[in-house]
């Protein structure tokens, strides 16, 4: 998905990168930076041979996506919210599950994961700034591998504060940071909860499940009380509808512990079509970003609400 990245004109480029057009222009020649003699550049390879810093800093959104059952739309909602968010806004995708599902479309070899950043166990360490691989325009991603499986037992307090504590020293240099989050109760999803401000949670609609949602609805009102009084509930999305017409009861039921987004996310094809080409959704199917972008607007709104 490299090529995804934006164009620049020299001129840009150069202040893509804070430099002079003539210190830039000087040192794309002598480096042979891609496009130094058609004066076309392309971000993904502007970032290899530049540090380029973040010249803005964000009150960041941090929100995990959360639902502890398997294929209720997690890595499908995380990916393309973040997709429909990036159009507008800085993002950055955490994916927080071992199953690594969001980090397989778009990495194929092995790279550093989430798991070398946090210091588990006296593990060795890298920065998570460090590993953070840039997926498209505005949308970068830290990537995940089954090691994070290991994250099992809290050995000392600070287990807990393992993602939050890595975040901290990048989190203003984005305005939303989405966290995919395992199908798991336990510490990776408890790490996840107190590092996030909002959490949203997809709901399947043809097979689900009311006790899963009271069991989620628990931990979330036990994190809230003891350990991240921060942390706020935007809501359940439901997904993969097909317009059914029990839907009305269906919300009902899950109205009792979560507030439920008026979008709906629609079950479409070119969605695992999407996963299989592992491509980004815009280009495979342009109305169903439209659905994520109204699920990104009712995301902003739901925020601003809860914060003023
Ligand atoms: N709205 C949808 N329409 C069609 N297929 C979907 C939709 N949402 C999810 N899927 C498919 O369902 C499967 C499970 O979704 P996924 O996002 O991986 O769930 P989770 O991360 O909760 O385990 C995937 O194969 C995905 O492509
Ligand atoms: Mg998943």
């Amino acid at each position: 998905m490299a090529d995804n990245s934006k164009e620049f004109d020299s001129k840009e480029a150069a202040k893509f990168v804070n430099l002079s057009l003539e210190v830039f222009s000087e040192k794309a020649k002598s480096l042979k930076i891609p496009g130094w003699k058609t004066g076309k550049f392309n971000e993904n390879s502007l970032r290899k041979y530049f540090e380029v810093e973040a010249n803005e800093s964000f009150d960041s959104n941090i929100i995990a996506i959360s639902n502890q059952k398997g294929g209720e739309g997690k890595t499908t909602i995380s990916l393309y919210l973040a997709e429909a968010l990036s159009l507008e806004h800085k993002v950055l995708l955490v994916d927080w599950d071992p199953q690594a599902n969001a980090t397989q479309l778009f990495l194929k070899e092995d790279v550093p994961s989430v798991m070398d950043c946090l210091g588990y166990r006296g593990r060795k360490t890298r920065t998570l700034k460090s590993i953070i691989e840039n997926v498209a325009p505005n949308f970068d991603l830290v990537p995940s591998s089954l090691e994070l499986a290991n994250l099992t037992t809290p050995y000392e307090r600070d287990d807990f504060e393992l993602l939050r504590e890595a975040l901290l020293p990048i989190r203003s240099e984005y305005e939303y940071i989405i966290i995919d989050c395992p199908p798991s109760l336990g510490l990776i999803l408890e790490n996840a909860l107190i590092c996030a401000d909002y959490i949203l949670v997809p709901i399947q609609t043809r097979a689900f499940s009311l006790q899963g949602i009271k069991d989620l609805h628990e931990t979330i009102s036990k994190i809230q009380k003891k350990a991240n009084q921060r942390l706020k509930l935007l809501g359940a999305v439901l997904n993969q509808y097909e317009g059914q017409k029990a839907l009305s009861g269906l919300a009902e039921g899950i109205r009792k512990y979560f507030p439920v987004f008026e979008t709906v996310v629609y079950r479409r094809e070119s969605i695992p079509q999407a996963q299989a080409k592992m491509s980004l959704l815009s280009k495979i199917d342009s109305s169903t970003v439209k659905n994520f972008k109204d699920l990104a607007l009712e995301v902003k709104e739901k925020i601003h609400v809860q914060k003023n």
